[in-house]
């Protein structure tokens, strides 16, 4: 069977009429949203909005109870090899960076290639030192996580991710945990990653990002998306009474 992968014009992200309930919660209300090939999105909204479980359907960490999610025109299976297959295509970075403590950085990077992706040792080290490389802390190879700064390892859980080629990076409030001027180096290997054309699904309140990285901003509020615009038009002249609220709150704290 020929797939549709080759086609520009199917959307590397597709999510059409999804819902999911945690119990009475309805967490996810008959969400549609497309992300084009090379596209940014940032995702803002208020705690408990249904951000993280939104990301977490797009790589099935996460069941959904009714609608389709594709990726790159590939509908995910609710199981089995092709799930895993496509779920490889799609890397997740968190707000904890959850690296292996007791392996090195580069171990740490060279992990799943090596098991997932069957790559030997001297490819995988090579593969591992450019993206540490990338992420500017290939002079950091050899020690232990505990031993960089949290914008060190945030980047290397980049690095991490990368290494298994994904197609679409998904980041979860990725710099919430960190110090303020740990922010920045974070932002910046991600506003590089977008450049490159990698595309990528954001939670973030980080405005500044938003505004120069992302194509589009979705806010979203009890597990609706409440709008979907481009970034100085939802910043400047949101349409929603949540969104005005929303933007006053983390605009004047
Ligand atoms: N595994 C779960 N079981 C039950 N409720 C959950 C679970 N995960 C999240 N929730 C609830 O779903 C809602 C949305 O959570 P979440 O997606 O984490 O929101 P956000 O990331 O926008 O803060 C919250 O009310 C949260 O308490
Ligand atoms: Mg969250």
């Amino acid at each position: 069977m020929e797939s549709p992968r080759e086609s520009p014009d199917v959307p590397m992200i597709s999510m059409k009429a999804v819902n999911k309930h945690f119990g009475s919660l309805h967490v996810l209300q008959d969400i549609d949203l497309e992300v084009g090939k090379g596209q940014v999105i940032v995702v803002i909204g208020p705690s408990g909005s249904g951000k993280s479980t939104l990301c977490r359907t797009i790589n099935r960490l996460e069941t959904i109870d009714s609608g389709t999610i594709a990726i790159d025109g590939q509908t995910l299976p609710a199981e089995g090899r092709k799930l895993a297959q496509l779920r490889s295509d799609v890397g997740m970075v968190f707000q904890s960076f959850n690296l292996f403590a007791h392996k090195t950085i580069v171990e740490n990077v060279m992990l799943a290639p090596m098991k997932v992706r069957k790559k030997n040792k001297g490819e995988a080290h090579a593969a591992a030192m450019k993206l540490l490389e990338r992420v500017g802390v290939a002079n950091q190879a050899d020690k232990y996580p505990a031993q960089l700064s949290g914008g060190q390892q945030q980047r290397v859980a980049i690095a991490r991710s990368l290494a298994m080629s994904p197609k679409v990076m998904l980041f979860d409030e990725p710099t919430s945990a960190l110090d303020p001027e740990m922010i920045n180096e974070v932002l910046s290997v991600m506003t590089d990653l977008a450049a490159e054309g990698m595309t990528m699904l954001v939670v973030t309140h980080e405005m500044g990002f938003a505004r120069r990285a992302a194509n589009r901003v979705v806010f979203m509020a009890d597990g609706a998306i409440v709008e979907d615009a481009e970034p100085a038009q939802f910043f400047d002249h949101p349409t929603s009474d949540r969104a005005k609220d929303f933007l006053g709150k983390i605009l004047h704290h």
